[in-house]
């Protein structure tokens, strides 16, 4: 487990194999089911089967060793599901300033401490999916490295009709391709490039758990500042949730509670949707 710990800390992911034993995961796909027949009637802080999955123990035993002993969630939670039709895609980050070295996500002095967890529930395999990620990109050295020029090549071809190949071939050099099994969890900084690949076969949806948590400090308050003030898409999200109280008692009683941010705060370098 301690090279686990080392390997994230150095390149920026780590993946658990089997993080959900049969049980949670036949409850899980209950949730997926739900939500997607339910469609606008279902919210994932309503679902206990969620609220178990938030508070897995293996996972936030393994949080806390990787953030230090407190932990937060983001209340950023999502079931996805859908089918992954082109390949049109390039690398992104999660984090508020998406951009190297620019804004106090950068701080030298104080480490990125928010990560994104995914669970799959559908393998790479009969979906024809994984997830590629650039090792070590989460650090502010990377900005100037060979693999960032070429990272900028593959998006800069994003929107050509050819080049197919090239972008394959960048895909290779500078990103590390994940496969996973039903159950299997990947761990990343927020700030690390990422994509899910792959184009979908069989009419076969990817599913995947999405959820984020981070560490005491400006890095968490960013993140929930950016989520809840900056984004229209997530800032409703408690809006019609019917449990919101008992969710945030079962946040509070696990430890892992923190407060929404009440104002809008200007963060340096923060990602605009409308670019
Ligand atoms: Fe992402």
């Amino acid at each position: 487990m301690d090279d686990k710990i080392k390997q994230i800390k150095r390149d920026g992911y780590l993946i658990i194999k089997n993080l959900l034993n049969e049980k949670e995961i036949s409850n899980l796909k209950e949730s997926f089911k739900k939500k997607y027949s339910l469609e606008n009637n279902y919210h994932e802080t309503d679902d206990n089967f969620v609220w178990e999955y938030l508070v897995n123990k293996k996972l936030l035993d393994l949080l806390k060793k990787i953030l230090g002993n407190q932990i937060f969630y983001m209340h950023d939670i999502d079931l996805g599901q859908n089918l992954i039709k082109d390949d049109k895609r390039s690398w992104h980050r999660d984090n508020p300033c998406r951009s190297t070295g620019n804004g106090p996500d950068w701080d030298k002095n104080f480490p990125y401490n928010v990560l994104t967890s995914i669970t799959y529930m559908s393998s790479s395999k009969e979906t024809n999916s994984n997830l590629n990620i650039i090792s070590k990109s989460h650090k502010t050295e990377y900005k100037y490295s060979i693999s960032n020029i070429l990272r900028l090549i593959h998006r800069k071809l994003l929107n050509t009709k050819y080049f197919t190949f090239f972008r394959t071939i960048i895909e290779k050099i500078i990103g590390k391709k994940i496969f996973y099994n039903v159950g299997d969890c990947i761990i990343f900084f927020a700030n690390i490039y990422h994509m899910g690949n792959g184009v979908s076969k069989d009419n076969k949806d990817r599913k995947l758990i999405i959820a984020r948590y981070g560490g005491p400090g400006k890095h968490s308050e960013n993140f929930l500042n950016y989520n809840f003030k900056h984004r229209s898409d997530i800032s409703n999200r408690y809006l019609k949730t019917l449990k919101k109280n008992e969710f945030f008692n079962h946040l509070k009683k696990n430890e892992i509670y923190i407060p929404l941010p009440e104002e809008k705060k200007e963060i340096k370098g923060v990602y605009s949707q409308k670019k």
